[in-house]
């Protein structure tokens, strides 16, 4: 063969692999066997000397720009075993180079990075991506993120982030999946599977990450980095359970996380790394603490200085330290000095060794750029539109005012601050997020009604923070010269996130005097809201006619916003939170205990109905909030379509059966519109009595179905005795015999119940 066509067969195969990886194929090279892999483990284990072990124990923070030559000198003398931050092929092509020839044993390196939602490419926040109650979108979305990272030679992904998150205060629940354990366990597994692939060898897979174990999104007050204070009842049944699920789809770390639970930080908790992920669950993956985790350990107050700290650490089951040196300072002369057991050193390098023979690198330890799509490819834009399109809420839609009709409005106004912000629509942790490639709600809504409609617009505020009003008489004159108003408000990226905790979650600066000013045109006013977490909004619901809550959407979130905005398509998307109507309810959420005075509207009264009411009731004698109820402003689950749905013929295979058996739930859903659409048919159910309290609903099921114009489709969903365990007194999974309620339908208000029974076999 001569040269020229060898070189066009080497382009073809090339670019069968790029189409592959795109269509989310494995190309691996023959992925090693797990037999294989121990064997390989042990042997080199073997090779190793102890301070080899231990550097295989270390992440090191590498700069971006050029190779420090402390780290270089660190990767020769077998002192690294992972770096992260590094994002450019040149410098990690040359750590790994210098790992593989340079270093005694050539064990190639680690390369972790927060590709959290996406990276040059951005996908809605994980919030938002949970608003899609889709878990294909989200794999979908993991996968698009893990082959633009992998074309850098990123090999490891701290995500998903699972930490189940009750408290919009707290800055990471941008990060989360939101309220739901099973929802989290779902999606978050999707999301592991996106990362990984079928073979975590092949080219354009990247191993994941479970974080933050666990209990970090119940830290105190929504304040980050807080206490929290979970009984393990509750953290079982709850927290634990999405990072169980992680664990079964096969994720190939877990991060410790920052957060105290019950006096123990969590890097140094033992019942957290060693009961129940190594003993109850058999994880034979990698846990890392999170950055610097282990020397905070003496912040805490737990240790008093870097060297307990390392024992602490160890002991507990932590195997690499992210960027700190108190396993570098410290481990080899505490083996040494016998204060540690040099088994547990094997073990941890055993853990970090197994994840890089899964990945490959072994055998294929350079990234080839040329064999992954390119950045911002088709594929993951239309992977980010689709994503941002189904994660839209809509949450309120008085008189229909949307969709507008482009063919009967003759202009529009645009207001507010985030209606043509590449940046901040990218939302939090988008490290390497290109907001070059962003297209902005303006952008398409120019595009999308071309010369059909005049669009006008004026930011009014410079950020969303702004107090003064200075830009408001500019912002109504082009109201009032508009036929429809759509506001575009919200939070800026920089709101959410880590450390970005907030106490009061109104829409921020003088966005709600924006609101009233707007109002008094009369025009019909539309609110799209971009933001980080759920907000209050009971101080503009009313005034707004209508309002899309479009989380931050990504790369992708203004052709998706134009779209639903003028009915291209419908909204779908559903909250994965709970919104409350005052910050004084958080926690608020749909799947609470029933308490032993639960309140009902005869039993509650407002304030300012205290003395008419109080002669009838037994005022304070229930669970609510004298000045805000007991339920929130938008429940979880809630989405409103331009299509309507309804439920009909809620029906079970049997009412009773036995442990071990399943009951089939079926329900008639019927499009009643002329609107082509999404729903989100959700299951619920409550154990009326358990040996520990249970919630008063808990989702266990739940389909995205599209239904054509007036189309009536059968949904079923199969209900195993084991979907109703849950840890009881002493903390062991079961499932009891008695009385269930089942209900589906559009939200967590659902109405339409019936009961089923499990009954003992004799
Ligand atoms: C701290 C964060 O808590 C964690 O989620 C993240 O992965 C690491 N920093 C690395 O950036």
């Amino acid at each position: 063969m001569n040269s020229g066509s060898s070189a066009m067969l080497a382009k073809a195969a090339c670019l069968l692999l790029v189409l592959a990886v795109h269509m989310n194929e494995s190309v691996a090279s023959p992925s090693p066997k797990e037999t294989d892999i121990e064997q390989r483990v042990t042997e080199l284990l073997e090779q190793m000397t102890l301070a080899e072990k231990i550097g295989q124990m270390a992440q090191v923070n590498a700069g971006d720009s050029y190779i420090h030559d402390y780290l270089a000198d660190g990767i020769r003398a077998g002192r690294v075993g992972s770096v992260l931050n590094a994002v450019d092929l040149d410098i990690i092509n040359e750590l790994q180079r210098i790992a593989v020839e340079e270093s005694r044993l050539g064990i190639p390196l680690l390369v972790g990075r927060d590709v959290i939602h996406g990276f040059k490419t951005v996908m809605p926040i994980p919030l938002g991506q949970a608003a899609t109650w889709n878990p294909d979108m989200l794999r979908e979305g993991a996968h698009v993120a893990a082959y633009e990272a992998a074309t850098t030679g990123i090999n490891w992904t701290f995500a998903p982030m699972i930490d189940i998150s009750r408290d919009p205060r707290w800055g990471r629940i941008a990060e989360s999946l939101g309220e739901d354990p099973y929802l989290a366990s779902v999606l978050g597994a999707a999301m592991v599977q996106g990362f990984q692939g079928d073979d975590l060898a092949a080219v354009g897979t990247i191993a994941a990450t479970a974080k933050h174990f666990a209990g970090y999104g119940a830290s105190e007050s929504g304040r980050d980095y807080s206490t929290t204070n979970i009984p393990e009842n509750e953290l079982r049944n709850v927290y634990l359970r999405p990072f169980h699920a992680a664990v079964e789809a096969g994720v190939s770390s877990l991060m410790t996380s920052f957060s105290d639970l019950d006096g123990i930080p969590a890097t140094a908790s033992e019942f957290l790394l060693r009961q129940v992920l190594r003993d109850e669950w058999a994880f034979d993956g990698l846990v890392v603490s999170d950055w610097d985790s282990i020397r905070q350990l003496h912040i805490h107050g737990l240790t008093a200085n870097d060297r307990e700290s390392a024992v602490e650490a160890i002991r507990a089951g932590v195997d690499m330290e992210m960027h700190g040196d108190a396993y570098t300072n410290h481990l080899e002369s505490l083996v040494e000095s016998g204060k540690i057991d040099a088994g547990l050193i094997d073990q941890a390098a055993g853990n970090i060794l197994r994840i890089k023979f899964r990945l490959g690198l072994f055998d294929r330890p350079y990234t080839d750029r040329a064999i992954l799509p390119p950045i911002g490819s088709d594929h993951a834009l239309a992977t980010a539109r689709r994503a941002a399109l189904q994660s839209v809420v809509m949450l309120t839609n008085e008189h229909h005012v949307l969709p507008l009709d482009a063919s009967k409005l003759k202009s529009v106004a645009l207001i507010g601050p985030l209606a043509d912000a590449p940046y901040e629509q990218l939302g939090t942790w988008i490290f390497d997020g290109d907001s070059s490639l962003s297209v902005t709600p303006r952008q398409a809504i120019e595009t999308l009604v071309g010369n059909d409609v005049e669009v006008s617009h004026v930011r009014a505020m410079k950020t969303s923070r702004t107090r003064t009003t200075e830009g408001f008489d500019e912002a109504v004159e082009a109201a009032t010269n508009a036929d429809a108003v759509v506001l575009f408000l919200g939070e800026e990226s920089i709101l959410s996130g880590e450390a970005h905790s907030r106490a009061d979650i109104n829409l921020p600066g003088a966005q709600a005097e924006l609101v009233e000013r707007i109002r008094a045109t009369g025009k019909p006013v539309v609110a799209v809201i971009q933001a980080g977490r759920p907000l209050t909004l009971t101080n503009i619901v009313d005034n707004v006619d209508a309002i899309l809550f479009a989380w931050h959407p990504g790369t992708m979130g203004g052709p998706a916003i134009a779209d639903l905005l003028f009915g291209i398509a419908s909204p779908s998307g559903k909250l994965p939170a709970t919104f409350p109507r005052m910050v004084g309810q958080v926690p608020i959420y749909y799947n609470q205990k029933n308490t032993g005075k639960p309140p009902t509207p005869d039993t509650i009264a407002y304030i300012d109905d205290i003395d008419a009411r109080a002669p009838q009731l037994s005022l304070g004698m229930t669970a609510f909030h004298l000045d805000a109820g007991y339920t929130p402003l938008f429940p979880f689950g809630h989405g409103l379509s331009y299509a309507s749905f309804e439920y009909e013929n809620l029906r079970l295979s049997t009412t009773a059966l036995e442990l071990g058996e399943s009951l089939t739930v079926s329900v008639e859903l019927l499009n009643t519109s002329p609107i082509a659409a999404h729903e989100v048919v959700q299951l619920y159910v409550r154990d009326l009595v358990g040996n520990v309290t249970r919630p008063v609903k808990e989702l266990k099921g739940f389909r995205r179905i599209y239904l054509e114009p007036e189309e009536r489709v059968t949904v079923e969903f199969e209900l195993h005795t084991d979907d109703l365990a849950f840890y009881g007194r002493n903390m062991e999974l079961i499932t009891e015999p008695g009385e269930f309620h089942v209900w589906v339908g559009s939200s967590s208000e659902a109405e339409l119940m019936t009961e089923f029974r499990i009954v003992t076999a004799d």
